[in-house]
């Protein structure tokens, strides 16, 4: 790694302006199509957390939130097939209209995995809202009910996104220098 976190970065592949502008707007849909009512938001560690703080401030509703986290990938760039329950949710989301926040839906096992996981405790709605996806990866049959951007099959990281762990904290999105992963 290089001893600038920008130094490992091929392109910028979307600003923090871009970003900022969009989360907003996504928060102002949720916000209309929730008038009334008190979502749930459920973060996927770790990868949501940056979105996850940013999209709820722009939501102007009551509303709750958690957090679970799942495992799909080892320290590679895609996903293994095994998903695992690494924390589970400390509340019950009986009756609740719950929305699920994730930073990237790839192949979608991830999500595939925890709708049905969620779907089985019995909220009163359950949606997803995703601020990237790449569908061109998919292999489970699902879609996201709110989406920030579309982006291509590039490794990309910042805002939360990582590779092994690392470059959570780039305020942007960025897609990492091949060698770093090929090394
Ligand atoms: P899926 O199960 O393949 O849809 O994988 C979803 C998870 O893989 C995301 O929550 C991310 O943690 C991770 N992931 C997928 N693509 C990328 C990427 O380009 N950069 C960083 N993490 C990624
Ligand atoms: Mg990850």
């Amino acid at each position: 790694m290089a001893e600038l976190l920008n130094d490992d970065i091929l392109e910028v592949l979307l600003s923090e302006k871009e970003i900022r502008a969009r989360v907003k707007k996504l928060g102002a849909q949720i916000t209309k199509d929730y008038a009334g009512k008190k979502p749930f938001f459920l973060g996927v560690l770790k990868g949501s957390f940056v979105f996850m703080a940013d999209l709820t401030r722009c939501v102007d509703l009551p509303c709750t939130m958690d957090f679970m986290a799942v495992s799909s990938y080892g320290g590679g760039t895609s996903s293994t097939g095994a998903v695992r329950i690494t924390k589970d949710l400390t509340h019950d989301i009986e009756g609740k209209d719950v929305i699920i926040v994730e930073d990237i839906l790839d192949s979608g096992i991830t999500l595939s995995y925890l709708k049905s996981y969620l779907s089985n405790r019995k909220p009163a709605s359950l949606r997803i809202v995703t601020l990237l996806d790449k569908p061109s990866r998919r292999k489970a049959d699902i879609s996201a009910d709110y989406c920030g951007f579309a982006v291509p099959d590039e490794f990309v990281v910042g805002y939360g996104l990582d590779f092994a762990e690392s470059y959570r904290n780039l305020p942007y999105i960025g897609i990492l220098k091949p060698e770093i992963y090929s090394r």
